[in-house]
């Protein structure tokens, strides 16, 4: 897909990421690698993917390392060409495509991820945008589609704010933001209800929402309105539960695989599984796996 009535991309990074210390105590958690890719960059790969062009990026103290690997690297290519290693070079500029815009703007205070939403509005104006949550690096099926190229396709059927949903242990639900509602089409759902992070036995269902979103502006004026919910922050889910009163929104069951990398189990298992799928290293890691005693 080249075109696509989603242009705006919204990566809110500006997160400390305490739960990889000290890894990411003098660089950003975005930027740890799944095997030689940091985490970033499969989530802007993804929007691109889904013809958005401009991406923006909520950032704050700490982070210059993303606004670096987003841009030119001058030495390095330099480098690179004289010493005619072309497939490098390659793999160096293809971070940022000519055609690809970047946007950053700070989020001051770390106020929730409503709130660097809202930190975005004067670069996302009044347009339908994606937001997509790094931390959670989402694999289409196999020979599939990505995730947010099959969510942008359903936002141009229905036209409302569209949140990515898998089915989550009861005992889990307190991780996420929870939806519930009529079922609107295959893998569609109807939202009527969101709850962020509720305790199990107050969960209205299973449905969890993983870190893509297609959103219409109108979300911004809905956040705004919203007092500190869920750990004393502006939450996104409360302002898309207030959205709720006036636009359909949709919970989507995407086809793929989500990888929680904000824990470190997730980390890992993103780590092994993409390593077993890589060109370069995928069969040598297989057979390294197999001949461990496990
Ligand atoms: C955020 C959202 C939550 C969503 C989750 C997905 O929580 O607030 O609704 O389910 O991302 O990863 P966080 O994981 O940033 O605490």
């Amino acid at each position: 897909m080249t075109t696509s009535r989603i242009k705006k991309a919204v990566f809110p990074v500006a997160g400390l990421g305490t739960r990889f210390l000290p890894a990411t105590k003098a660089q950003p958690k975005e930027m740890m690698p799944i095997v030689d890719k940091p985490l970033i960059q499969y989530a802007v790969e993804e929007a691109y993917a889904a013809g958005i062009r401009h991406m923006i990026f909520v950032t704050g103290r700490n982070k210059r390392a993303i606004e670096d690997h987003f841009d030119t690297a001058y030495e390095l290519e330099n480098e690179l060409e004289s010493a005619r290693k072309d497939a490098l070079l390659n793999i160096a500029r293809s971070v940022a495509p000519d055609d690809m815009n970047c946007s950053y703007v700070r989020q001051p205070r770390m106020l929730g991820l409503g709130h660097a939403v809202l930190c975005a509005e004067h670069l996302v104006g009044d347009e339908p945008f994606a937001v997509l949550l790094a931390d959670d690096l989402m694999a289409g099926p196999p020979g599939g589609e990505p995730v947010l190229v099959q969510m942008a396709r359903a936002f141009e059927r229905l036209r409302g704010s569209i949140l990515a949903v898998q089915e989550v242990p009861q005992e889990h639900t307190r991780r996420y933001g929870i939806v519930d509602g009529e079922p609107a089409g295959k893998g569609v759902i109807n939202v009527h209800r969101m709850v962020e992070k509720p305790k199990p036995e107050d969960a209205p269902s299973r449905m969890g929402v993983a870190g893509r979103y297609i959103l219409t502006p109108e979300v911004f004026a809905a956040i705004r309105a919203q007092p500190q919910g869920a750990g004393g922050e502006i939450q996104l889910t409360d302002g898309i539960a207030a959205l709720i009163k006036t636009q359909n929104v949709y919970a989507f069951q995407y086809e793929g695989k989500r990888y929680d990398c904000g824990s470190k189990e997730g980390f890992l298992e993103a780590t092994v599984e993409f390593a077993l799928q890589h060109p370069e290293v995928g069969e040598h890691f297989r057979g390294y796996l197999k001949s461990l005693a496990l």
